[in-house]
This record gives C-alpha cells, sequence and structure tokens, in this order.
C-alpha cells in the first residue's frame, strides 16, 4: 500500500490528475489517495499558493502527484510560484525530464534523452529587484546544488548510455555558469566510463533540433533546463506527452512539465499522457518497475492505436483517451 499526495492545482491539472489516479487504479497496487491544495486558486482562497498542510502531507507521503499551477505574468503582492516553492521548501533538487520518441504523428523518431535540470537556484533563486526603469535578477549557484546535480546526471548517463551533455554559458558568464561547469566536469572525471562533453546552451539549443538522437543525459542550470526541455518535449509530440521527476534526498513530486492550460481548461479535452507517464516515474520511483512498464507500454498502445486528443490531430475526450488506456491495462 502506497499514500501518494495529488496535487491538482489549476486549470487542466484539475481533469489530468483524476485521468492519472484512474490509471494507477487500473495497475491492481494498493494506494492510499490524499488531496492536497496549492496553486492560484489556492492563492485567491487561503492567500498562500502552498498551504503549510500540503507541504506536510506530501511529506508523509511516499510520492506527489502534481497537475499544473497558473501564475501570473505579472507582480502579484505576496504570490509566490507554487511549484518553485515546493521544490525548494521539499528540497527537489533534481528535475528529470525526459524525452522520448512515441507512436504518433508529429513526434521525431529515434529519440530517448534525459534532461536533468538543476530545480532550485540559478535565475529562478527569487532574487529579483526593479528600481524604477532598471531591473536587476540576480543567478545564484553553488558548488553544493552543482555537486549533487551533477551526480544525478553522472547516475543516470551510467545507467543509460554514458554519454553527457553538460550544457552552460560559461563564455558568457564564467563565475556563476562556469562554477557550474567546472563542478559537474571534475565530478565526470571520477566516472571514466562516461562521455562527459560540455556544450555551450545555444549550440546545445540548435544541435537538439538538427540531431536530437545523439544526445543521451543532457545537465544543465535551472532556467536553461527550463527551456531546453520543453524544446525537447516538442521534438517528441508536445507538452502533451512530457513527463518529469522532482527529487530530492527525502521527497518526490512528479509532474507533467506543462502548465495548466488556460486556453483549453474547462473543455474535457486536455491529452491526460504526460501526467499518466509522469505516474509512471512515479511507480517507477517507488520500485514498482514492472508496474511503471505496464503502464508506458498501454500509453504507447493508445497513442497508435485509439483516437487522440485534439493537440495530437484527434479529437478524443480526456476521458475517452484515459478508458482506452484503461481497457488495454485491465485487458
Ligand atoms: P501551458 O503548458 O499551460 O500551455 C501551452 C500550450 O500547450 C497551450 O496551447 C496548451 O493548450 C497546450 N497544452 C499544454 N498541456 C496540454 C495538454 N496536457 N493537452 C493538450 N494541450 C496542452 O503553458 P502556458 O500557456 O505558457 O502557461 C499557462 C499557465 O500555466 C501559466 O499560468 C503558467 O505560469 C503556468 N505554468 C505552470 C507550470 C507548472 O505548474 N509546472 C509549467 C508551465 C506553465
Ligand atoms: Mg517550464
Amino acid at each position: 500500500m502506497y499514500t501518494v499526495c495529488l496535487v491538482p492545482g489549476d486549470g487542466i491539472g484539475l481533469e489530468v490528475i483524476p485521468a492519472a489516479k484512474r490509471v494507477l487504479e487500473a495497475t491492481g497496487l494498493g494506494f492510499k489517495f490524499q488531496t492536497a491544495n496549492a496553486g492560484w486558486h489556492s492563492f485567491e482562497t487561503y492567500g498562500t499558493s502552498v498551504p503549510e498542510g500540503t507541504l506536510e502531507l506530501i511529506k508523509e507521503s511516499d510520492a506527489a502527484l502534481a497537475g499544473a499551477f497558473s501564475s501570473p505574468s505579472r507582480k502579484v503582492e505576496g504570490y509566490v510560484s507554487a511549484i518553485g516553492t515546493m521544490r525548494r521548501k521539499l528540497g527537489l533538487f533534481a528535475n528529470l525530464r525526459p524525452a522520448k520518441s512515441r507512436p504518433v504523428a508529429g513526434c521525431q523518431q529515434g529519440i530517448d534523452m534525459l534532461m536533468v535540470r538543476e530545480n532550485t537556484e540559478g535565475l529562478y533563486a527569487g532574487q529579483e529587484r526593479r528600481y524604477g526603469d532598471v531591473a536587476l535578477a540576480e543567478a545564484v549557484i553553488t558548488k553544493a546544488a552543482c555537486t549533487r546535480i551533477g551526480q544525478v546526471a553522472l547516475e543516470h548517463a551510467t545507467k543509460r548510455r554514458q554519454k553527457l551533455a553538460v550544457v552552460h554559458k560559461a563564455n558568457i558568464l564564467p563565475l556563476t555558469t562556469g562554477l557550474f561547469l567546472e563542478t559537474v566536469m571534475a565530478l565526470a572525471e571520477r566516472h571514466p566510463g562516461v562521455d562527459a562533453y560540455d556544450v555551450i546552451v545555444d549550440a546545445a539549443a540548435m544541435r537538439l533540433v538538427r540531431y536530437p538522437e545523439s544526445f543521451d543525459v543532457l545537465v544543465t542550470t535551472n532556467l536553461f533546463g527550463d527551456i531546453l526541455s520543453d524544446l525537447m518535449a516538442g521534438l517528441v509530440g508536445g507538452l502533451g506527452l512530457a513527463p518529469s521527476a522532482n527529487l530530492g534526498a527525502e521527497h518526490a513530486l512528479f509532474e507533467p512539465v506543462h502548465g495548466s492550460a488556460p486556453d483549453i481548461a474547462g473543455k474535457g479535452i486536455a491529452n491526460p499522457t504526460a501526467t499518466v507517464l509522469s505516474a509512471a516515474m512515479m511507480l517507477e520511483y517507488l520500485g514498482e518497475t514492472a508496474a511503471a512498464t505496464r503502464v508506458e507500454t498501454a500509453v504507447n498502445t493508445v497513442l497508435q492505436a485509439s483516437s487522440l486528443t485534439p493537440d495530437l490531430g484527434g479529437n478524443a475526450s480526456t476521458e475517452t483517451f484515459t478508458d482506452a488506456l484503461l481497457k488495454v491495462l485491465e485487458g
């Protein structure tokens, strides 16, 4: 029996989390689900985007599965990003974002790569100020955070195809991203089996588009990882298919890469695949490798055989797509 904290959040989070919950139940493993609040709706209702009770529920659970959290694109007094807060307060320093070819049109074939993104600092450290018509943001890079993310990346590269692209901009930011590059490269020397090479972030963007099949594991700082992982998702069918894991020493939270999609929220047409694949990553984390593989195989079967959600050119609803998944899983 596993205790899983569900944090649906805002927008399509409220549609894709119930779909993933049905899939988890269909694995036949025992789950106890608890539901917690976070996000913009939570801020408007309770005055905080992440209530203390939510952090407590996640800490008590074996793992958490989150939907999406809306953030306004303007400064709102007292509001802080929900997902950023959870990552920092739960010590979820590693953001794993796999991009893998799926059997659908619009997905390039032959791609199987993993972005390992530093999740707690860099330009997202919350050090932003404005003085009249001048605004400043500070990037925070610490050797400790570079070391722990470098170790995670090297562990994954060792288990995968032994290739690690260390993505940086040390030519322009030699002190901040230079510290990241130097720290990860020094760690890599202790893993002679892994071919670790450095790539400047802009060149990495071009090479990801032109030669995505040449990449295995990539590791980078927070902002670069955020942007490049969406690019990687775009290569393999878009945000509706992109899962992720936020891992720390003690806690774990899984979530689709996408946001709350206000343009389609409430219409019942969100693609639940990214969240279902995030749930599969959670099963793997819980040690339920066979169940994780069954869920991923079922996703591929349904993507190939059934009608797709509108983001992939079909006219299935979230519910009919999930029904098809359950049929394969229970069949
Ligand atoms: P978004 O990911 O919500 O949407 C981008 C586009 O992709 C939209 O056209 C949307 O309809 C489509 N899309 C995304 N997920 C989909 C799915 N599962 N099925 C079908 N179509 C899907 O990003 P956007 O529009 O930049 O941000 C909207 C809100 O989400 C903002 O408030 C933003 O702050 C928040 N956000 C939250 C994230 C999180 O909770 N981790 C991540 C990214 C954005
Ligand atoms: Mg993002």
